[in-house]
């Protein structure tokens, strides 16, 4: 692999913003410094550029059956797009079916991503029932895998739901073995009552979707779940928080000192309830769960970054072509796919409507797109920085391009993008994997394949740049936990 040297850029971390020079060897950030001489490296030239991470995304659902179908981006499409969009790792939820063994889960989803990745990824693992299998399987996983954060769903009824015995064991069995559980934080009990309700009263319409899936009850969900992790002693991640109510419980748990996360997603920054209502069924290419809230919210979760209450943005990136996929709930909105295409525009709206419009500075910019994702899920310094033994992840942004959100020109493998027309300022112009472009100046060089699988380590676990992708072999000093 040549060495490359990107000089004259302005590298951005989490805590710092300087001029300087980096120099690239073996995928590795091999030397930061002014003025560093070339001695047979690549030039690349990132004068007017910003040099940031690679975006993190901790919350992807790639090739995964949902909803009667299957989302349309698999991991090379999803991965290509992500890296279009300034993004260098994902972590993805590995779904499991109960009754079945964890590990053939596991298989299933490295089968999906092997020869596909463009960009490295991990997983998450799904947990809808704790058997005696299950307890006994978990730790291995936990170990062998690096699959050091755990997902529980409080909502999907007779789908994915898991009870509140299952997040409580799930939470014991975390902190005893250090992961990070996450949830899905709705109350699908009283949903898949109000859904009924709603149907037998002839509402079918997408707008319906939000309106029996009420704010109050994710808050409810929420405050549950952060009160069973602090009865458990353990550690909480809120997957996609899209309102006030849950933000409040998240804070009000954090402000007692516990270990509980928060996550919100692009979507619920910049849409909102009303987009529900689009003519002609267009409502439904805006269906998520949770589902976008009335506007107000919005400056509620804005404020939530901004002080550090949120601390990550997931884009919760779950594809369906509104063609034959949204389609499927015509008549019917509790039949339509939930999810949608976010994956390649994360990381742009966060700048462009949180940094260059002021909400935001562009350090916590790359806290909340990249280094704390990359800490809470065990892969930092590894991952999510500008540092010496890091990898190579990079992005050469340029603050000052805009371009039109369009679905005609998005990378991922989808009719629609649910931010179509949305003018942006930023660009992440070339994007480099472990010293490799992916892309360069807009085009496209990575490789499928070339994506590498990432053991992370376990929950807390402090890191050096030589076990970054080997939790077996790290040590295992208390960093996170209080
Ligand atoms: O609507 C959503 N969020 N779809 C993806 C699955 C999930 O709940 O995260
Ligand atoms: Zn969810
Ligand atoms: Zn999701
Ligand atoms: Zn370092």
């Amino acid at each position: 692999m040549t060495v490359k040297l990107i000089r004259g850029g302005t590298i951005v971390t989490a805590s710092d913003t300087y001029r300087a020079d980096l120099l690239l060897r073996d995928g590795r950030i091999a030397a930061i410094g002014v003025g560093l001489p070339a001695e047979g490296a690549e030039v690349v030239d990132a004068a007017g550029l910003y040099v940031m991470p690679g975006g993190v995304d901790p919350h992807t659902h790639l090739d995964m059956p949902f909803g009667g179908t299957v989302t349309a981006d698999d991991f090379e499409t999803g991965t290509r797009a992500a890296a279009f969009g300034g993004t260098t790792t994902v972590i993805d939820f590995c779904l499991t079916n109960k009754g079945r063994p964890l590990s053939e889960a596991v298989a299933q989803w490295h089968a999906k991503s092997e020869e596909k990745a463009v960009i490295d990824y991990g997983f998450h693992l799904m947990i809808s029932e704790i058997t005696d299998e299950v307890l006994e399987e978990l730790p291995r996983i936990i170990e062998e895998e690096g699959i050091t954060s755990l997902k529980v769903f409080m909502a999907y009824k007779n789908v994915f739901q898991a009870d509140d015995g299952t997040l409580y064991r799930t939470l014991l069995s975390a902190r005893e073995h250090g992961a990070l559980v996450m949830v899905h934080a709705e109350n699908g009990d009283v949903i898949d009552y109000l859904i009924r309700e709603a149907l037998e009263a002839g509402n079918t319409d997408p707008i319906y979707h939000a309106k029996t899936r009420p704010s109050v009850i994710e808050g409810e969900a929420t405050g549950r779940a952060v009160k069973l992790t602090a009865l458990a002693g353990s550690q909480l991640y809120v997957v996609h928080v899209t309102c006030e109510e849950a933000v409040r419980q998240i804070a009000e748990g954090r402000s007692r000192g516990l270990d509980i996360w928060g996550e919100t997603c692009p979507q619920y920054l910049v849409l909102d309830e009303t987009d529900l209502e689009r003519p002609d069924f267009q409502g439904a290419k805006y269906v998520w769960s949770p589902p976008l809230r009335e506007k107000s919210h919005q400056s509620a979760l804005w404020n939530a970054l901004k002080s550090g209450e949120l601390q990550t943005l997931g884009s919760d990136h779950c594809s369906f072509n509104f063609k034959g996929q949204k389609e499927l709930g015509r008549g019917d909105f509790s039949r339509i796919p939930n999810g949608g295409p976010t994956i390649e525009d994360r990381f742009s709206i966060l700048y462009s409507e949180g940094v260059a419009k002021g909400r935001i500075t562009l350090n916590q910019f790359v806290d909340i797109v990249s280094t704390r994702s990359a800490k809470l899920f065990g892969l930092f310094p590894r991952k999510g920085t500008v540092a010496v033994g890091s990898d190579a992840d990079l992005v050469l942004f340029d603050p000052a391009a805009r371009r039109v959100v369009s679905a005609e020109l998005h990378h991922m493998n989808v009719d629609y993008n649910p931010f179509e027309g949305m003018e942006l300022t930023g660009l992440p112009v070339s994007v480099l994997s472990r010293g490799e472009f992916v892309v360069r100046d807009r085009v496209f060089t990575g490789v499928p394949g070339r994506g590498q699988y990432l053991k992370r380590a376990r929950y807390g676990a402090e890191l050096t740049h030589g076990n970054a992708g080997s939790p077996a072999a790290g040590t295992t000093q208390p960093l996170l936990q209080g």
